[in-house]
């Protein structure tokens, strides 16, 4: 029997505390303005968690919304993966404490790690085990604390990122039940030789320390627009889709000018991209399912809606994925 990973709910969640460009703001404590953030970026402001709020808080929050959207219960869950950079603890991995914080008692739990990219490659993961029928139903989280890794003194990063969470229930089933629902395809790639140009200088095995984002930023833009639009056509190229028949551009919210520049690629409409980056930053591996279920929620992506999904992240770390939803 041929199975299919369809997606039976999302969910979202996002800190209460709101961090502004204004004057207020950031600009009071860095030498930079609203104006520039908003020009370079297209973000005006982004949510930062509590104090004693961790990844795995956001997680759970996201995870409920998506079991309560798909009508399911923990209990229905076997397989729980987490894209994070920013856990709980050095061990165990956050989807295991996430785990246990919503009573998932079954299957298994694991952490992905590939930075901004991580959604699409722990997407693409649950649905391998999804469709190999080794797992019957996945949560397919992103949750990140990124305030916790910013160097706030560091203008060229700290205007950049946000915390956030979002998370996709993931079921397996019959082809023929699906009716052409859920993931059709994904493509995974990592150069690892340009670690220098995004990284976090500190790390358990290295400095016994968390570290803070190191990037330059010009470098990573350079490479991004081609990276990302030739992940996008090889992943339509292999399930012989055209772009003409995409419904919802869903991208990587890192910014605003490389959603554009991927759009004007791959001759997209502007009006097809779901863009959350003005009020919520780069939330690294949550952005792409906060923005997906921004556009499930106010009633843009609709179920049979043809959705691709991109981004790029440190590593170099890249990919995209084809799915219906
Ligand atoms: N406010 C004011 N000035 C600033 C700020 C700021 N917040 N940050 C940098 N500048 C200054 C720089 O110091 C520089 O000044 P100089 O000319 O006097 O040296 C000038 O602005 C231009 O700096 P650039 O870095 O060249 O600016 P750029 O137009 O490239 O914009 C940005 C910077 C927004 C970071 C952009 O390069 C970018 O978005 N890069 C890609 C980021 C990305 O996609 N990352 C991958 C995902 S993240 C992840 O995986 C964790």
């Amino acid at each position: 029997m041929s199975l299919k990973a369809v997606i039976r709910g999302c969910g979202m969640y996002l800190p209460e505390k709101i961090v502004s460009n204004s004057n207020e703001d950031l600009s009071k404590t860095i030498d930079t303005s609203d104006e520039w953030i908003r020009e370079r970026t297209g973000i005006h402001e982004r949510r930062v968690a509590a104090e004693g709020e961790y990844t795995s808080d956001l997680a759970v929050r996201a995870a409920k919304a998506a079991l309560q959207s798909a009508s399911l219960q923990a209990s229905d869950i076997d397989l729980v993966i987490i894209a994070t950079t920013t856990p709980d603890l050095t061990f165990p991995s956050t989807a295991a404490i996430v785990q246990a914080k919503l009573g998932v008692e079954q299957g298994a739990a694991f952490d992905i790690q590939a930075v901004c990219t991580g959604f699409i490659y722990a997407l693409s993961t649950a649905e391998k085990f999804l469709i190999c029928g080794q797992h019957k139903r996945a949560l397919v989280i992103g949750a990140e604390t990124f305030s916790r890794i910013l160097d706030w003194s560091d203008r060229s990063t700290c205007v950049l990122f946000g915390d956030g969470a979002g998370a996709f229930v993931l079921e397996a089933q019959a082809e023929e039940q699906a009716e052409n629902r859920g993931v059709i395809g994904s493509y995974l790639r990592c150069d690892g030789r340009m670690v220098d140009l995004l990284y976090v200088d500190g790390g358990v095995s290295s400095s016994q320390t968390t570290g803070h984002v190191r990037m330059q930023g010009n470098k990573v833009f350079r490479e991004a627009v081609n990276r990302i639009s030739q992940a996008m056509e090889h992943v339509m190229e292999e399930a012989g889709i055209s772009v003409k028949d995409v419904d919802w551009f869903v991208p990587h919210q890192a910014n605003e000018r490389i959603i554009q520049g991927v759009v004007k690629k791959l001759d997209l409409r502007s009006e097809q991209v779901i863009s959350t980056i003005a009020k919520q930053g780069n939330t690294s591996a949550a952005s792409i399912p906060l923005a997906y279920c921004a556009g499930v929620a106010d009633g843009r992506i609709k179920q049979g809606d043809l959705v691709l999904l991109e981004a790029m992240g440190g590593g170099l770390t890249w990919g995209a994925a084809l799915l219906r939803a």
